[in-house]
């Protein structure tokens, strides 16, 4: 048989995806490629309804990590486990370096010998924001501890694989555990009455994370490698982001403020424009990536299908991304 990337393997191919009950990698569950056996890890697997094979597997746990490689034998792997809290990753930076570093050696290390395709999902916040529409060939310089791990990450994944694959991205979504993405924040608050602020001086190019899952899946079959970006067409501000969110599910103008990145008093420091240039995942793909519109769009019809099989209450705010 073929995996995704068009390589013979050995039987159904198999595909795992690490930090599978977070944001994205449900998402890629959600979006897994047709015939594909799907294998998802998590720290804390129990509570997450999701339709695959999900072990508990700490990536700080060498041993762990290498019996569970073993176990499934993986012909692509896309690694989407992180400590993705801005904030958090600030004030514990010795554990952000653990899981988004160390965690990423460990599970090279145990997947030599291995010949998969690997995929390391990296992040806009690699760059300092002081142009945005960042191409593949600019300098990353993070500002903060979240980025300059997932840029050691980068790092070392490209020194360990050379035909590995990492994705520049932003993106939102719904979670199929009570926790609060972005989005979905933005829309408790407005659903409860409150207004909501966003930032008029941070500038992103988000995707939806099935957005994401899809053209990440798409990528691998199209055999690249090395760094790509991969974000909406468009990109806006914190603020325009929220209030295009607020129109899109019916909400009346003026429900979101406009406020400042300062104002907010944030632990860490936050790039002003990480805005992403796509040009080159969209000429491998043939096609131009979505626009935030789009995103959106989907983001409204997709509420019903992941809240469907999703848990009751909320874990607590998003990262603060
Ligand atoms: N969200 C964004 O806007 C954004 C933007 C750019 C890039 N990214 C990158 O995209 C990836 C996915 O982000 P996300 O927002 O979907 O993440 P998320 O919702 O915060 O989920 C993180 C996942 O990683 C797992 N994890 C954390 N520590 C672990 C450890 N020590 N061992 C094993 N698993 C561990 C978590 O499992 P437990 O819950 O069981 O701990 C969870 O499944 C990350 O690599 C992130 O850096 C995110």
């Amino acid at each position: 048989m073929r995996d995704l990337s068009g390589r013979a393997v050995n039987g159904k191919p198999r595909l795992l995806v690490t930090g599978v009950t977070g944001l994205l990698g449900s998402a890629l569950v959600r979006e897994g490629p047709a015939g594909h056996e799907v294998c998802g890890w998590a720290r804390q697997p129990d509570a997450a309804p999701l339709p695959c094979r999900v072990e508990a597997v700490d990536l700080l746990n060498e041993a762990a990590v290498h019996r569970a490689v073993e176990a499934v034998s993986p012909d692509i792997v896309v690694h989407s486990a992180a400590l993705t809290s801005v904030d958090q990753c600030e004030s514990a930076p010795s554990m952000a370096t653990a899981v988004n570093v160390g965690g990423t050696k460990c599970l090279l290390k145990a997947l030599h010998g291995h010949a998969c395709r690997f995929v390391f999902v990296s992040t806009d916040s690699v760059f300092d924001g002081t142009r945005g529409d960042y191409t593949e060939d600019d300098s990353p310089t993070p500002l903060h501890v979240y980025g300059r791990t997932k840029l050691a990450a980068e790092h070392a994944v490209l020194a360990d694989r050379r035909d590995a694959l990492v994705t520049r991205t932003a993106f939102y979504g719904w979670n199929v555990l009570p926790k609060e993405s972005l989005g979905e924040w933005i829309l408790s608050r407005l659903r409860g009455g409150e207004s909501v602020s966003g930032f008029t001086d941070l500038l992103f190019s988000p995707l939806l994370a099935d957005q994401l899952a899809r053209l990440i899946y798409g990528l691998v079959g199209t055999g690249a490698a090395g760094v790509l970006h991969v974000a909406s067409a468009d990109g806006c501000s914190k603020f325009e982001f929220a209030s295009r969110l607020a129109a899109t599910f019916g909400f009346p103008p003026g429900r979101v403020m406009p406020s400042t990145c300062e104002m907010g008093r944030l632990a860490a420091p936050r790039p002003r424009n990480v805005t992403l240039n796509s040009g080159r995942a969209a000429a491998l793909l043939g096609r131009s990536l979505p626009s935030i519109e789009e995103g959106l769009r989907e983001f409204l019809k997709l509420e019903p299908v992941v809240k469907r099989t999703s848990l009751a209450g909320v874990r607590g705010p998003g990262g603060g991304r």
